[in-house]
Parts: C-alpha cells; structure tokens; sequence
C-alpha cells in the first residue's frame, strides 16, 4: 500500500486547512516564482498529494497533470477538482514507472516535498525526466541534508539510509519512510538520471511556522534541474 494511504485524510485535512498550509503554501509560492510565467505551459505536479502546488499553477495560467501514487490522496484532490475546477487531470501513477501516456510532453515539473520519500530516486527522477520536452525543467523542494544532521536526525553526516518521518500530534501521530541522503548522493542521482543542476535556492526561516524554523541551517532548498535537449 503506498505509504501516505492510511495517512491521506490527516494529511489532506493538514495540507488544506491545518498545521501544513503555511508550509505548504509557502514553498509552493517559491517553485512559482522559480518557475516563472507559466501562463499556457504545460506542467507536471509529480507526487501532487491532495493538489496544493497543481492547484497554485493552474491558478496562474497553467495547463496541470497531477499524478501521485496515492489513490487516497487522490480521491481528496479530485473532490476538490469536482467542487472548484481548475481543469487538472489528476493521475494515479508511480513514478519510478514513469507516464508512458505523457512522454516528452511537459515544459516543466514541479515536486513539493516529495523525493525526500523516494527510495526509488533514481527511478523516479528518470521518470519524470522521461514525461519532460527537451530543455525541460525539474523544480524540486528538499530537505536540507546539513539541517537533518544538525537537528539530530541522524547519526552523523555520512548516515545516509531510510529514517521515519513522523507527523501529527501525541494524540494522532503518522509515520512515513523518509530517505536521508548526502548532497553528493543527491548530485550523483540528478547526474545519473541526466538532469543538470541549475541552481540552489536556500529557503529562510519563517517566523510562526514551526515547520520553517530559524535553525542554524535553513531546512529547507529548492532545486532547479535541467533536462537538456540531447
Ligand atoms: C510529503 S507529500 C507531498 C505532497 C504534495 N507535493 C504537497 O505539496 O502537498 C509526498 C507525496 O509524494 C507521493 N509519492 C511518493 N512516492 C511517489 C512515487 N513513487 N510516485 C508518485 N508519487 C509518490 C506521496 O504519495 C505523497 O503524496
């Protein structure tokens, strides 16, 4: 079962009205910005959960396919689609298998908070640069490698593996695999799924949100990566 299955209703509830919406919100904003004018571009939300980034995009213009490999979290994204159309088609798809029906055809993808939970990275990587055109670009937001080894997460730099990442409260808490990597395992993968990376962006903190805190090292970055023609 895909692992955000049994947490989808918390999780959509968070993302939509709860204690994720800031966050959510926030990095969403800055891939846009990232991404510039997306008026008519054709844009995939890959690993869309309940549809916060596709949702923000089409808003500006663009046309939207969201695929996630939760069919809860999907459920919850089109039920907002039926009340409030934007004209996204959310898909059910994993990744790493690619969208064999949307092959070369996206002038840009965008993936909030999602390959930090990939254990496939590679493979989904290749995916999503197999559904791009030429000269496509991969918007990325990830967690800080540097800001998971000074809060504590791991034992040490080099600790690389699957963690568990744990949401909610001491009332309702969800646990997800989570994979931490160092920044030269990042740069191999980008490297060996033929992306170029374009630029590092570090996320500030944001004062309020506990998910952004003002730690010694920003805990979250975007990633810019090109998929270039060959
Ligand atoms: C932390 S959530 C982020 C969801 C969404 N991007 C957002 O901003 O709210 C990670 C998402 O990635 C999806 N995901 C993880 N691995 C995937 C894969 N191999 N293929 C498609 N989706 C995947 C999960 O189902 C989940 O919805």
């Amino acid at each position: 079962m895909p692992a955000y299955d049994p947490i989808a209703d918390w999780y959509a509830a968070q993302s939509r009205t709860g204690s994720l919406r800031r966050f959510l919100d926030n990095l969403a904003r800055r891939l846009l910005c990232m991404a510039g004018d997306v008026s008519g571009k054709r844009v995939l939300d890959a690993g869309s959960g309940e549809g916060h980034v596709a949702r923000l995009f089409a808003r500006h213009g663009a046309q939207v396919v969201a695929a996630d490999i939760s069919p809860r979290l999907l459920e919850h994204a089109r039920r907002l689609e039926a009340r409030d159309p934007y004209g996204i088609d959310f898909v059910e798809a994993d990744l790493a298998s690619g969208l064999p029906s949307h092959q070369g055809a996206f002038d840009l993808a965008a993936a909030n908070m999602v390959l930090d939970d990939c254990e496939d990275l590679v493979g989904v990587l290749g995916g999503i640069a197999g559904a791009l055109k030429p000269n496509g670009r991969l918007l990325l937001s990830l967690n800080n490698p540097y800001a998971i080894v000074t809060r504590g997460k791991v034992d040490g730099y080099f600790a690389s593996g699957p963690l568990t990442q744990t949401f909610g409260t001491d009332r309702s808490e969800y646990q997800v695999p989570f994979y931490y990597r160092t920044f030269e395992e990042w740069v191999a993968a980008f490297r060996q799924a033929d992306f170029l990376l374009r630029s590092l962006v570090d996320v500030p903190p944001d004062p309020g949100d506990p998910h952004l805190p003002d730690d010694p090292i920003p805990k979250i970055m975007l990633v810019e990566l090109l998929r270039p023609a060959a």
